[in-house]
């Protein structure tokens, strides 16, 4: 009798610790189901690369693309060679590429190097936007950026127009194998063929340096003296120019046509050094490309290729309008 009301105690205390245990972890199991899921913080991760991060003008891409962004709940970073450096450009693409993106944006600074990495990636299956640089034969899903050829070709219009068919002319160009720049020269030269007195005498390349623009100014200004009017084709290259023709005083006898609008070119322009500028969309550039890669991503068909505006503007147009694509705040 003892034996067996020890054993019955034994039975009912095992049987109570095994309910219990199996009602605490249904207990916990369901709280934890019912516990809210944390909500995902990005819905996609993009990469925009630049040929030179530390530029005011690529730095209003990126403020366009990183407001976009912010109000799409993609993860954006924006990476690249500090300086101007195409071997860096191409190895940050692919390193992107290797992290499994979900689209990358990038400057496609010449076809030949471009099209054939751009068409890898693509077959990796990230899909890659270009910007402000095309290389229109690759694999990329769409282009935004300045018509090239044709802002050149309003720069060559401005100039004739205000030096009334005459005027000898040196061009300083961000870099010879850029094909946003050979566009922009292209475009430039055809719009002053028809013009007798427009000579074009000399064509130099900055390296997408101020530095570099005032040192090849300086050095048309000793071999060709009779150069009086210049066009410096990417955002760095007027304020190069102007500096040296400020500082041998000729300002008064030398036409500059620039492009872009960072804080130094419209000092220059209230001074009367730059006459007239090329604008583009910075901004405007890097909000829309983000939007195109989520519509992409979503299935939604997308523009091939997409131009944002581009005009010239002369002192009496400044303030420009709207401040997001021209105001760099430093
Ligand atoms: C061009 C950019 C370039 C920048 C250099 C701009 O005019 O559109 O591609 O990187 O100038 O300063």
């Amino acid at each position: 009798m003892k034996r067996f009301l020890y054993g019955s105690c034994i039975l009912l205390l095992s049987v109570s610790v095994t309910l219990s245990i199996y009602f605490t972890f249904k207990v916990l199991s369901i709280e934890a189901q019912s516990k809210p899921i944390p909500p995902k913080k990005y819905d996609y991760h993009f990469v925009l690369v630049p040929e030179e991060l530390d530029n005011d003008y690529w730095r209003l891409v990126e403020k366009g693309a990183k407001d976009a962004a912010k109000e799409h709940h993609v993860l954006l970073e924006y990476v690249g060679p500090a300086q101007a450096d195409l071997k860096e450009q191409i190895k940050t693409i692919e390193r992107s590429a290797a992290s499994r993106v979900d689209g990358l944006l990038t400057q496609a600074l010449n076809e030949k190097q471009f099209t054939p990495l751009i068409n890898k990636i693509d077959l990796q299956g990230i899909p890659v936007i270009t910007i402000d640089t095309d290389a229109p034969k690759s694999n990329r899903i769409a282009y935004i950026g300045t018509n090239n050829y044709y802002s050149g070709f309003i720069a060559g219009l401005a100039l004739a127009k205000d030096l009334k068919g005459k005027a000898n002319v040196a061009i300083i160009t961000g870099r010879f194998e850029a094909s946003h720049q050979q566009l922009r020269v292209q475009g430039f030269k055809d719009a002053v063929k028809n013009y007798k007195g427009i000579k074009v005498i000399a064509i130099e390349e900055s390296n997408i340096s101020r530095v570099q623009a005032a040192e090849k100014t300086y050095t048309i200004l000793k071999e060709h003296p009779e150069v009086n009017a210049f066009f410096g084709t990417s955002a760095l290259d007027g304020i190069g120019i102007a500096k040296v023709i400020q500082q041998f005083h000729r300002e008064n006898s030398t036409y500059i046509i620039s492009f872009d609008v960072l804080p130094e070119t419209i000092a220059y322009l209230k001074e009367g050094v730059i006459e007239a500028t090329v604008v583009q969309e910075p901004y405007e550039m890097g909000y829309q490309a983000i939007k195109m890669m989520i519509a992409h991503l979503e299935g939604k068909r997308i523009a091939n290729s997409i131009y944002t505006e581009t005009k010239v503007v002369y002192r009496k147009d400044l303030p420009l309008v709207p401040e997001r694509n021209y105001e760099v705040r430093r």
